[in-house]
Order: C-alpha cells, then sequence, then structure tokens
C-alpha cells in the first residue's frame, strides 16, 4: 500500500519563500510515500528551481505534468524538453508526459499527459474568453484566433496521442490505472463553483482528444479501474463518468495551495 498526496495548480511562484516552506512542511506531516502533482506548478523562468526546492524539501518522489502556467514566458516544446532533459539527472523526479508507465505497485500503474484545453467543446468562435496563455507562451503570439484554434486542438491531439501509447501498455498488465493530467478531460469533469463550465471556458477548460481516449480504453477494458486527476479549472468535483472512470477536479486559490487528496494505493 503507498500513501500519495495529490495536489495541483500549486502556482508556487505567485507564494513568498516562508509561505513555500509552510506548505511543503504541510505535505511532509502526511509522510507520503509520493507526491502528484497536475500541474501549474509556477512559471517557465521559476519551474525548475521551485520544483526542485520542493522536492528537496520534501524529500520523496513526484510524479507530475505540467499545465498551460508552467509554459509562461517560454515555448511549450521548449519548456517541455528542458523539463524531460533535466528530470533524466534529477532522482525523484518524474515528468509523466515523458517517462512512460510508471508502476506505482504490481497492481497499479501510473499514466499521465499534461493535456491542453483543446477548444473541442463549448463555442471557441462566440466565446470572449482569452487566456493570457495567448500573450504569455510564445507558441501563441502573433497568431489570428483560427490559427490559435488550430494550434490548441492540435495540442490537444497530441496529448491524446501520447497517452493513448501508455494507456495501450497499461491496460494490458494493470487492474488500475492512475492518470495525471492537468485539464479536465470531460465536460462533466469541469466545475465551476459547483457546477459544470458554461459554453464560453469549456473550449479552454477542458481537453476532449484525451476524453475520447479514455472512454473508448474505458468501454473496451471493463476490468480495468481508471481513476483521472486533473486540475486547471481551479474547482473541486467528481464524476463517475463510466462504471470503472473516475475524474477527480482538484480545487486550487492563487497564494494558497493545499494538498486535494490524501491516496492510499494498492
Ligand atoms: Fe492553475
Ligand atoms: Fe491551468
Amino acid at each position: 500500500m503507498m500513501r500519495v498526496v495529490w495536489t495541483t495548480d500549486i502556482h508556487l511562484n505567485f507564494l513568498q519563500p516562508h509561505e513555500r516552506a509552510d506548505f511543503y512542511v504541510a505535505i511532509q506531516n502526511y509522510q507520503p510515500d509520493a507526491v502528484f502533482i497536475s500541474g501549474d506548478i509556477a512559471e517557465a523562468p521559476s519551474l525548475r528551481d521551485l520544483l526542485h526546492e520542493m522536492q528537496c524539501a520534501i524529500d520523496r518522489p513526484f510524479y507530475f505534468v505540467l499545465g498551460n502556467h508552467d509554459f509562461y514566458h517560454a515555448s511549450i516544446e521548449t519548456v517541455r524538453r528542458e523539463i524531460e532533459d533535466w528530470g533524466l539527472t534529477q532522482s525523484g523526479l518524474i515528468y509523466l508526459s515523458t517517462s512512460g508507465l510508471i508502476a506505482l505497485t504490481p497492481q497499479t500503474a501510473l499514466i499521465g499527459h499534461d493535456g491542453w484545453g483543446d477548444g473541442r467543446l463549448g463555442n471557441y468562435q462566440q466565446s470572449p474568453v482569452r487566456l493570457s496563455d495567448q500573450a504569455l507562451i510564445r507558441d501563441f503570439q502573433g497568431l489570428d484566433r483560427d490559427a490559435v484554434l488550430a494550434k490548441l486542438q492540435a495540442l490537444g491531439e497530441a496529448s491524446a496521442a501520447s497517452l493513448r501509447d501508455v494507456l495501450t501498455q497499461a491496460v494490458d498488465s494493470y487492474q488500475q490505472i492512475v492518470c495525471l493530467t492537468h485539464v479536465p478531460p470531460f465536460k462533466e469533469a469541469c466545475w465551476y463553483e459547483g457546477k459544470v463550465g458554461n459554453d464560453d471556458w469549456l473550449p479552454y477548460f477542458t481537453c476532449h482528444a484525451i476524453g475520447e481516449v479514455l472512454l473508448e480504453m474505458a468501454h473496451a477494458h471493463p476490468d480495468c479501474q481508471l481513476t483521472v486527476l486533473c486540475g486547471h479549472t481551479h474547482h473541486a468535483g467528481t464524476v463517475q463518468m463510466l462504471p470503472n472512470l473516475l475524474v477527480k477536479t482538484g480545487s486550487a486559490e492563487y497564494g494558497q495551495p493545499h494538498l486535494e487528496d490524501i491516496l492510499m494505493i494498492e
């Protein structure tokens, strides 16, 4: 049995050093065997230092994916490559988007990918919503509305394809699969103040491409239990999409990171 602390959208760059230290102690007090983080850890310029600081303080393996904020002031590909290369030299920091399947226990596999709000649900064309992503992530700068949508869709599809590969391996050998991803994969998992997101926010708050892969794989493997842990909307909720597909969305508040859940993994 493994005891895991799950936390999401911790945005460490908004905290003073003593606030970060208090947060690390709060996690340590639960004496976890591992820590899961489902993205929005910091922003690109501070991401490595803050992740390293947190992992050194807690001194347990960290399994994580990245969120949109983690790419701010840089490009997506650059950050992903840097974190992959750097993670290979750091023991205990495992970036799930590039690590492949992790055997947590003989029964349970851990997989994950960043995901992206892929513009496919809700009404992108009519939505007045603009995320800071489009100004602060290089990939989007200078793109018109249609080009942004094409980029969002391509990012979602690439995440889904990567997740499909690793999920295909996992379903053959494990009864339980835990999947970490930043963006909720379903409208039903896109909580906002106790309700599911509306058509203006859904394009940015759901990764439909990943949702399709999860539904297809869960349907095809009814004996395999899938638990998805995500964040991004900063509002919590749980939805049972299928008898064997559970999605938990974590809450968050800027400047006040907290533990979302303690998971006991067999
Ligand atoms: Fe966030
Ligand atoms: Fe986010």
